[in-house]
């Protein structure tokens, strides 16, 4: 089986492309055969280095996929041959509260999805929502269930309440999608006017573009007769929340998710902002992405997929997604 590696943390060009045995099955595993992966922005970082000595050498990148079950051990009871499953992100999450100390997930301490076949327990997989295609399944279990967990975990969004998404990644876009489901109003910023459009087009409310106004947060409050958002899906981090806060109310829900906008400095926020609820909010359960594809399947959702690329051009992709020019999610077709 064809499978990338990471040599050097140098980005997409310090990826090897190697030919491996196939994984054969224990009593209680699964083996897959991955037919698409997609990108998320920890992928990037990880192959840039930035994660420093938690990443080892020679690991296999990315953390999400989907693909067919083409070989079951023994003791299996989940699933078949033949299967549409995807390997979730956190391997010994599957429900409950979010365990201490949790690991880095497929891609960062073990073996990721940017390969042909993946071997994993029995409880890491969950089914493919029957009408998505293996591109727009492999979408799913990094940035949509982040975007899932930020709406819903902590504080149930309601219908009729005004979400602020930042920038069009992939969990931001899954974040309004989900957002427009629950009956939600959404504000979207962005960095250009092209992106701006699609946004609208999936049915953001309002758009404000960062650069042409920076103080976007101000514009949340004309927008909202001064009112604030309710909740605020941060992905920026230092370079964003200050910002958040500032078109924030006394009950605002801020999902902090990322740090698209950098880990430290910032502007500061004033000291009546804390009463604003802040959670930290990331890929959940194998319970929550379940949940998630419910509502998916019902509602027929479709993840906005950018481009999909072919498993020889997967640096040409991994290039195409750092380059930020994505809307959406950035796959790699495993066919
Ligand atoms: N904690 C967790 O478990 C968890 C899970 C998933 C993701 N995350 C984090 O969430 C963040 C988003 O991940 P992703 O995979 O969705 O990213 P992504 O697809 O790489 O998002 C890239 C997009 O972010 C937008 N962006 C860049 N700089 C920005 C800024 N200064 N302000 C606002 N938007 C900006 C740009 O869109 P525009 O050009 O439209 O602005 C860019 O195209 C990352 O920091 C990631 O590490 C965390």
């Amino acid at each position: 089986m064809r499978s990338y590696r990471i040599e050097n943390f140098t980005g997409p060009d310090g990826l090897r492309l190697h030919e491996e045995a196939s994984p054969q099955p224990g009593p209680l595993e699964v083996v897959i055969r991955l037919r698409a992966s997609s990108l998320n922005f920890r992928d990037g970082m990880i192959m840039n280095g930035h994660f420093g000595s938690r990443i080892s050498p020679g690991i296999v990148p990315l953390s999400d996929g989907a693909g067919e079950v083409t070989a079951v051990g023994a003791r299996v009871t989940r699933c078949k041959p033949g299967d549409r499953v995807m390997p979730i992100f956190h391997q010994h999450w599957i429900g409950g509260s979010r365990p201490r100390g949790l690991m880095l997930g497929l891609g960062g301490d073990t073996d990721g999805t940017l390969r042909d076949y993946i071997m994993v327990k029995e409880d890491g997989i969950t089914p493919i929502p029957d009408h998505l295609s293996f591109e727009e399944a492999a979408a799913l279990p990094c940035a949509a269930v982040t975007a899932w967990c930020g709406l819903v975990q902590q504080f149930p969004l309601l219908p009729g309440e005004t979400v602020v998404t930042q920038g069009t990644g992939g969990v931001s876009i899954f974040a309004l999608q989900f957002a427009k489901l629950f009956g939600a109003r959404v504000i979207s910023t962005t960095s250009s006017d092209e992106k701006a459009e699609k946004l609208r087009a999936l049915g953001a409310d309002a758009v404000v573009n960062y650069k042409a106004t920076p103080d976007w947060d101000q514009e949340v409050m004309k927008l909202t007769d001064g009112m604030g958002a309710d909740v605020i899906v941060e992905v920026g981090g230092a370079g964003t929340l200050g910002k958040s806060f500032k078109c924030a109310h006394a009950e605002t829900r801020i999902a902090i998710i990322g740090l698209l906008a950098g880990a430290s400095g910032g502007e500061g926020f004033d000291f009546m902002s804390w009463l604003a609820r802040t959670y930290r909010a990331g890929v959940g359960s194998r319970d929550h992405f379940e949940q998630m594809n419910r509502a998916i399947s019902y509602h027929k959702l479709r993840p906005v997929v950018d481009r999909v690329f072919g498993f020889d051009e997967a640096r040409e992709a991994i290039a195409h997604f750092t380059a930020q020019k994505h809307v959406g999610k950035v796959v790699i077709s495993h066919d």
